[in-house]
């Protein structure tokens, strides 16, 4: 990763960590079994894409990191939810995660799945708010909301983990892979980049752009995970290596092979900046990030 790239994830990811921390409720009587469960996957150590990708999509408009934070905050809860349900027995039976035990190795499967439950419904408690006490533009917080809780749902996350689970162990598809990368990971990827857009006022012709960057860049990242699945150092991904080919999952390397995968992964990180043409260097960011997704270590 370049220096520039690296410092700018990192002055980010303060932002996001501190404000995650303001927004997460203190354990307290008897719900503090749950809340423990959902501070512990929050803050083991994820990289806050998200996140930060929500906020490089608002200063690529001239917005700022404060004005977009309770969304920014909102997508990683989702994301953590999603990964302790897809830790889970019932899913990929994965006992590492961010570099430490799963979250129902810790507090049990009864537990983990309500601590998912929490972190997901969190989420939306933090926009409403943030609607309903600051002042911001209702009319495209509220487009937000719908984004997010799409690429969230059936028609998104939701949809490509059932597909994931479903095509295990059967012949590997190129139409069935795209589908599942695009929807389990690609679209809650994508909503990120283009809420940060579109809170910020971003037109029409930019929101579309910033989508279609989105869409390429987050097919890159699970590509990249399958990747890093195979070819990656468990110690610094700080998740359990292998599990895709024991679990017969349908991965772009089950499919197309690890170099033509690669391949596939150069191209949509140059179709992703193809789609920033119009954007002056305030975009920089978003460019670096691009490149980053595929060369990532962890
Ligand atoms: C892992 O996501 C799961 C996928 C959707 C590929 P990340 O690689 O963003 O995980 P963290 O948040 O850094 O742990
Ligand atoms: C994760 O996909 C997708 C979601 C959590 C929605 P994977 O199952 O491939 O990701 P890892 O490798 O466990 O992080
Ligand atoms: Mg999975
Ligand atoms: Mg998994």
């Amino acid at each position: 990763m370049s220096k520039r790239t690296e410092n700018y994830l990192e002055k980010r990811k303060i932002l996001v960590d501190k404000a995650l921390e303001k927004f997460m409720p203190k354990p307290s009587n008897l719900a503090g079994d749950v809340i423990r469960a959902m501070h512990y996957t929050l803050f083991a150590g994820g990289k806050r894409i998200r996140p930060v990708l929500c906020i490089a999509g608002a200063e690529a408009v001239g917005g700022s990191a404060d004005g977009v934070l309770p969304v920014a905050c909102a997508l990683e809860l989702i994301h953590s939810y999603s990964l302790i349900h897809d830790d889970l027995p019932a899913l990929d039976n994965d006992d590492f995660r961010r570099g430490k035990p799963t979250n129902h190795k810790v507090f049990g499967e009864a537990v983990a799945l309500l601590a998912g439950d929490g972190l997901l419904t969190l989420a939306f408690t933090l926009m409403a708010r943030y609607g309903l006490e600051k002042r911001v533009d209702k009319e495209a917080l509220l487009r937000v909301i719908d984004l997010i809780a799409s690429a969230a749902g059936y028609k998104g996350m939701v949809g490509g983990q059932v597909a994931d689970i479903s095509y295990e162990g059967k012949d590997p598809d190129p139409s069935v892979v795209e589908y599942i990368h695009t929807h389990k990971t690609g679209a809650l990827i994508a909503a990120s980049v283009t809420a940060g857009t579109i809170l910020a006022g971003g037109n029409e012709e930019e929101i579309q752009s910033i989508s279609r960057y989105g869409q390429h860049v987050g097919l890159a990242f699970q590509i990249a995970d399958d990747i890093l699945n195979i070819e990656g150092n468990r110690d610094v991904i700080g998740k359990g290596i292998g599990g895709d080919k024991q679990r017969g999952k349908t991965t772009y390397p089950s499919v197309f092979g690890i170099t033509k995968s690669k391949d596939i992964q150069n191209e949509l990180v140059d179709r992703a900046i193809e789609a920033l043409n119009r954007f002056d260097k305030r975009a920089e960011p978003l460019r670096d990030l691009a490149r980053y997704i595929i060369r990532r270590r962890s």
